[in-house]
């Protein structure tokens, strides 16, 4: 497996070259281009990878899913009261939606406006309460205890991220987000700049991969039935409005991120995570999505083939 993966990252360098790093959150402008790589998690904990897999990067979007295993814990599928389940066809940003669609609840935990919901519905006595919640689940969800918050990305987003506060204040006006707006925003900004590793990434796909289960410890973190529902959500939402092509093309539950990176949870086989920061216009990882579908190809992994 080494070797392949070595081979594709290899034969994929080139698409590095296309697209664009994000900018729209300054800091994340800094990013190198040049970078590619990849890890994968087998659930008997036997690590894979290849390339650029020590760089540290942003988590983003690739958060969501796992603030939501969160917010179930806390609240059941009551959850579902607040934040639909069904793709939304717009941007992961999109304010047009919200205040058309008749139930007026964000259509899904992937976009930011469901994103947000969710981490609202985090509990804890204050907000530095909710995030320590949320950053230590995230520890046991990848494994690793020296996880932490790049707090110049953080910053960056807090100073520029006025479109996610309309989206918050839309959605507290609603009534549905019930918690203080500020804070959830916050909350939400610092758990997309939780800083992560392929393999980190690698193993958050492996833990779902395992039904929610450790694949180091055998400990259940998750409830099976939430690992399924985060799975279900990422295959149909997880990398926004391309997620049909990407459904078609490589076929596993997947989430993207802004940072250029990319996290596959493929049941009861393996978890996947890929990073190269250059983007498509919809936001995900171009060198990212062509690693994930040369693996899918070679070793037969797409859920339909
Ligand atoms: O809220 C934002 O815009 C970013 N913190 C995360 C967006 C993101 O990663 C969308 N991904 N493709």
């Amino acid at each position: 497996m080494n070797l392949l993966l070595k081979k594709i990252i290899a034969e994929t360098k080139k698409y590095t070259k296309e697209g664009n790093v994000a900018t729209y959150i300054p800091e994340l402008g800094r990013m190198d281009r040049n970078i590619s790589g990849v890890s994968i998690v087998d659930m008997n904990n036997n690590i894979y990878s290849a390339g650029d897999t020590d760089v540290k990067f942003t988590i983003q979007s690739m958060s969501k899913p796992i603030a939501l295993l969160l917010a179930l814990m806390d609240n059941g599928e009551k959850v579902f009261d607040k934040v639909g389940k069904e793709p939304s066809g717009d941007s992961f940003n999109s304010l047009k939606r919200l205040a058309t669609h008749n139930t007026e609840i964000p259509f899904n935990p992937m976009v930011n406006a469901g994103a947000i919901v969710v981490t609202s519905m985090i509990k804890g006595n204050s907000k530095e309460e909710k995030f320590n919640r949320i950053l230590n689940f995230f520890k046991k969800m990848t494994e690793n205890s020296d996880l932490s918050v790049n707090m110049d990305v953080f910053n960056s987003e807090l100073k520029t991220g006025d479109k996610n506060r309309s989206i918050g204040y839309f959605l507290k006006e609603n009534n549905i987000i019930e918690e203080d707006v500020n804070d959830s925003l916050e909350n939400y900004f610092k758990q997309c700049s939780i800083e992560v590793t392929c393999t980190d990434l690698a193993y958050l796909g492996a833990t779902l991969a395992n039904d929610g289960v450790s694949v180091i410890t055998n400990e259940r973190i998750v409830p099976s039935r939430y690992a399924t529902i985060a799975k279900a959500l990422m295959f149909t939402c997880g990398m926004y409005d391309d997620s049909g092509k990407f459904a078609l093309e490589v076929g596993i539950p997947s989430k993207s991120g802004v940072s250029g990176g990319v996290f596959s949870a493929i049941p009861n086989k393996m978890g996947i995570g890929v990073i190269g920061p250059s983007l498509d216009k919809k936001g995900n990882s171009i060198v990212g999505i062509k690693i994930l579908s040369e693996i899918v190809s070679e070793k037969k992994l797409s859920l339909f083939s």
